[in-house]
């Protein structure tokens, strides 16, 4: 496998960062997950400019230009012998000497790798998975993909120790996102998503899922949710690049909805694989 380091394409097994690189120390750096389909990177351009928000978001200037992206990960894709890919991105703010006040004058660490792309199945999409709620006690600058997870994956491993597949976070009572995905609720055919806000990271899967309910008259509303209405939700979804659209069909152990995947997750599951098809392989 080709991964790319500070300038060059080479081996993993000969990609090597200093252990002083702020990324390692201090979880200083940003970070993108790019799903590329045939080859094809799904809305690159969406994708840079929200990893310029979060450079912008942690004050570290981007290291390349847009051009430069693009053709720098346009290079890695053709690189793997696989055609769906998960592709990461990260930049961190380099080697220096530990010290939290920013290095001056040290060059950002750019890293990227692709991965085979393994989303669900439609078994697994037929079948839906549980999750479990937990209070959102994540920093308050959400909206920046930043590669300091520690949050995000204990609140995920809560899910993952009673079997289930997400942790559903909840603030002050309302709804944010999943520990890593965003969540839908629908009620009475109305499809639900909370207003984007610095509480939550914007998914490009969100977005999608937006104008695909736009496209196909599904009606929306898009607001804060409280945790009164995700627990009276029909369906509950979670949806990121690797997940898609997943129904969650129990939630702390009583059943959402019928407790199978409802017919609104079906139809945007099905209008998503149709988009993938005819949009994302094209
Ligand atoms: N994460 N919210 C959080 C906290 C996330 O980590 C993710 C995705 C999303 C959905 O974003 P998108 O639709 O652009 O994938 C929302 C990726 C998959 C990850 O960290 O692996």
């Amino acid at each position: 496998m080709s991964v790319y380091l500070d300038g060059q394409f080479l081996p993993l097994a000969e990609a090597k960062v200093s252990v002083l690189d702020r990324g390692f120390v201090f979880g200083d750096g940003v970070y993108e997950l790019v799903p590329v389909y045939s080859k094809k990177p799904f809305r690159l351009d969406e994708h840079l400019r929200r990893l310029q928000g979060s450079l912008d978001g942690i004050r570290l200037a981007n290291p390349h230009g847009m051009a430069e992206w693009r053709d720098l990960i346009l290079q890695l894709i053709a690189l793997q012998a696989f055609a769906d890919q998960s592709l990461y991105i990260q930049v961190t703010r380099g080697v220096a000497p530990r010290d939290h006040a920013f290095p001056k004058d040290v060059a950002p660490t750019v890293f990227m790798f692709a991965q085979p792309l393994v989303t669900a199945t439609p078994e697994q999409k037929a079948a839906g998975v549980c999750a479990v709620t937990a209070v959102d006690n994540r920093w308050l600058r959400c909206n920046i993909k930043a590669i300091s997870l520690l949050a995000n994956i204990l609140l995920r491993q809560q899910a993952i120790d009673v079997g289930c597949a997400e942790t559903v976070m909840l603030r002050d009572g309302f709804l944010t996102e999943g520990a890593a995905s965003n969540i839908f609720a629908v009620k009475n055919g109305v499809l639900l998503a909370p207003s984007p806000s610095n509480l939550m990271l914007t998914g490009i899967t969100y977005d999608v899922v937006l104008e695909l309910a736009a496209a196909h008259g599904i009606p929306t509303e898009v607001r804060a949710i409280s945790e009164a209405e995700v627990r009276a939700a029909d369906e509950v979804w979670m949806t990121s690049s690797t997940k898609e659209i997943m129904a969650i069909v129990a939630l702390d152990g009583a059943a959402v909805g019928a407790g199978v995947p409802g017919p609104l997750a079906r139809q945007m599951d099905g209008l998503y694989q149709t988009f993938k098809q005819q949009v994302m392989r094209a």
